[in-house]
């Protein structure tokens, strides 16, 4: 069974957040006996020139687009054991970053959405399903739907569309959308591409593909509600058959306390009660913080936006700041969000280090230190950095929402049971009630919050269960 993931972002070629963590190691755990599952990305110039150099070129051609004739290269390179395809186009796909301007964004997924179909009888296979990713791939299966339906080569494609994030949709006037998309009328009624004034990339995704998954299944659930259904959830609801929640797991290799490069002292499940400590001391001595194992730290890796919750942070950092917690971030985002850390930088250098960029090796260091691990997410489709953490043994405190919900539990005092720590409601005092909590577990009673560190490293998160269920649905979409 042949398998095309089609994505905006794969580790380790180009990655914003976690839809590149997901993308680059699921496609690893399929059973390759029965799955041949391949990666088509665009190939950016920004990405590293160690990758450019990995990829050959295939073939290329040009197809009409936004009424030009576009050059479409097609390179190849195999990574890891899976075959990736990148989409060449220097107009497009130019810039130091994947993302830039809203609109130009729009019309390079829609050039790559066409292009990736475009390629696909050049490529030596044929897949059975096409799997999208977000808004940048929606109109996949509407393209497909549309003029190359007829083609016998096209005939029986599947889809899917996964939801990775709701709230980013790629929408764009009407007049404008159906200028460059090149569709027709017919597509841009309430019913297919339209909400309000706008055409919309995602929801096109989401209409037409015969099968839709999101990363969590309280996500699955949330969505089909007007809080969390960002303006689609009455076509979630309509579509709940076919809608279904997939939680994603971690690279459990690159993810690995004991073999981990970046870190100063390596450690696992056995040896974590004397071994982590290590590493909390390496990272205050890096980032000039009190020298002090029991100073409670928390660790933060995130982009720094309203999604994640930073306003609850902003609101309570003073008075955690002055109950001595130690914060180590790392992240970038929104201005106010960076001020505000480095503004606690400045007032307690000894507490709050703000480290406002992006590391993947300081994210591990970060993982492998703190003491836990804070996410009070607004929503989140599944997320990514409380696996990271629960696996390094470093304990969530999280806001039950989404994949948080799912993927950590709360611990109870009566039955010591637990991975980490949660609230329920978007409210600040509520999640300094819960931070507070996890620190007098972690200041007085130690032998308990060990035990969790325990359950928590415990906990398997890795891809395997997912990986089947995507089989599962495959099997079923092929018959
Ligand atoms: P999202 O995809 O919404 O950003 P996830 O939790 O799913 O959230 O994934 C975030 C990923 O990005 C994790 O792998 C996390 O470690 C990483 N990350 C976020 N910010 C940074 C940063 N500044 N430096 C390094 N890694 C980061
Ligand atoms: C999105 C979501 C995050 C999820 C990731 C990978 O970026 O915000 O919750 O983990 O996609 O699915």
């Amino acid at each position: 069974k042949k398998v095309l993931f089609a994505s905006s972002e794969c580790v380790p070629f180009i990655k914003t957040g976690g839809l590149a963590d997901v993308v680059g190691s699921l496609p690893k755990c399929f059973d390759k006996r029965y799955y041949d599952v391949r990666v088509i990305l665009p190939k950016y110039s920004c990405m590293k020139q160690q990758w450019k150099d990995m990829m050959q070129y295939k073939t290329h051609f040009y197809m009409d687009f936004a009424g030009q004739s576009q050059y479409v290269g097609v390179l190849e390179c195999v990574y890891d054991g899976v075959t990736f395809y990148f989409i060449d186009n220097e107009h497009y796909f130019t810039g130091d970053k994947p993302y830039t301007e809203h609109h130009w964004d729009i019309e390079k997924f829609m050039y790559f959405d066409r292009a990736v179909l475009s390629a696909l009888p050049l490529l030596d296979f044929r897949p059975d399903v096409i799997h999208c990713h977000d808004w940048q791939t929606g109109l996949i299966p509407v393209y497909l739907h549309d003029s190359f339906a007829g083609g016998d080569f096209f005939r029986g494609i599947k889809t899917v569309m996964t939801i990775h994030n709701l709230k980013f949709q790629g929408n764009d006037g009407v007049e404008q959308f159906k200028r460059i998309s090149g569709l027709s009328d017919y597509y841009f009624t309430i019913d297919k591409l339209r909400t309000g004034v706008d055409g919309n990339m995602l929801k096109g995704g989401l209409v037409y593909a015969d099968a839709i998954t999101t990363v969590s299944n309280t996500y699955a659930e949330e969505i089909k509600t007007q809080f969390y259904g960002e303006g689609l959830d009455g076509l979630m609801r309509a579509r709940a058959n076919d809608l279904r929640g997939i939680i994603n797991g971690i690279d459990y290799v690159d993810y690995n306390p004991d073999t981990d490069k970046n870190i100063v002292v390596r450690y696992n499940y056995d040896n974590v009660l004397e071994k982590k400590i290590h590493n909390k001391r390496a990272i205050q001595a890096e980032l000039g913080l009190a020298q002090d194992d029991n100073r409670f730290m928390i660790g933060i890796v995130s982009r720094l936006t309203d999604q994640k919750g930073f306003d609850l942070i902003a609101y309570m950092m003073e008075r955690m700041c002055e109950q001595g917690i130690q914060f180590v971030v790392l992240g970038t985002g929104e201005q106010k969000y960076e001020d505000m850390f480095r503004w606690f930088a400045g007032k307690y250098p000894d507490r709050v280090s703000a480290n406002i960029y992006y590391s993947e090796e300081m994210s591990h260091r970060i993982y492998a230190s703190a003491d836990a691990f804070l996410m009070p997410s607004l929503f989140e489709p599944c997320g990514l950095s409380q696996l990271m953490s629960l696996r390094y043994g470093t304990l969530p405190i999280v806001r039950e929402t989404g994949g948080l919900r799912d993927t950590v539990q709360p611990f109870n005092q009566f039955e010591r049971t637990g991975t980490g720590f949660s609230f329920a409601n978007y409210n600040a005092h509520e999640m300094y009630n819960t931070v507070m909590f996890a620190k007098y577990i972690f200041d007085d009673r130690r032998d308990e919050w060990n035990g969790l560190i325990k359950s928590a490293m415990a906990q398997d998160f890795s891809w395997q269960a997912s990986a089947n269920k995507y089989q599962e649905m495959y099997d079923w979409l092929i018959g």
